[in-house]
């Protein structure tokens, strides 16, 4: 295989831009994922793929729940925030406006929109595990256009 050309192919995926909440043991955080997407009806279930040497894994492994916040296109700086790794110390959440839902992980007052999810199912995947989340609860917080990862000029993928 050309790297390449699977580099190349990889990246025409079209991908929008999330920030994902999650909680794990006393603590809240939240990351930026693109690599989001809705994989049943019956259940309503999604997706999503999770470094699996992030913060956000193990915090999503011990509460084995999630919720994606859908951003609004202009969002990017906010997407942006997110992009820090928890690790590098500081609370990412901390002077961004949130809310605790039924899953008690984190919902942004900003977000477009919002996916509460409990995990169904951890894939071991690759170097990301494939977490299958039931959507349980959902809430429209603006009805605008979403945040895509085309407008945001970043790649992640390939
Ligand atoms: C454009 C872009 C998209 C990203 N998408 C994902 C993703 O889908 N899943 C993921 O685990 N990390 C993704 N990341 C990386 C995480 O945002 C980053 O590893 C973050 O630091 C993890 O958060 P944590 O350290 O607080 O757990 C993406 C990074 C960029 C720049």
């Amino acid at each position: 295989m050309d790297p390449e050309a699977k580099k190349k192919a990889l990246r025409k995926i079209v991908h929008g831009v999330y920030v994902i909440g999650v909680r794990g043991e006393g603590k809240l955080n939240a990351f930026t994922a693109t690599w989001v997407s809705q994989v049943s009806f019956e259940p309503p279930l999604v997706m999503i793929a999770v470094r699996k040497a992030s913060i956000s894994h193990q915090m999503i492994e011990q509460s084995k729940v999630f919720v994606i916040n859908l951003l609004a296109s202009g969002q990017k700086l906010l997407a942006q925030h997110f992009l820090k790794p928890a690790h590098l110390g500081g609370d990412k959440l901390e002077g961004i406006p949130h809310r605790l839902g039924v899953t008690e992980a984190p919902i942004l007052q900003e977000a477009a929109a919002y996916l509460e999810c409990r995990v169904r199912e951890i894939h071991t995947g690759g170097d990301h595990s494939i977490v299958i989340g039931e959507v349980i609860e959902a809430g429209v917080q603006q009805d605008v256009e979403p945040l895509t990862l085309k407008e945001t000029g970043w790649q992640y993928g390939g």
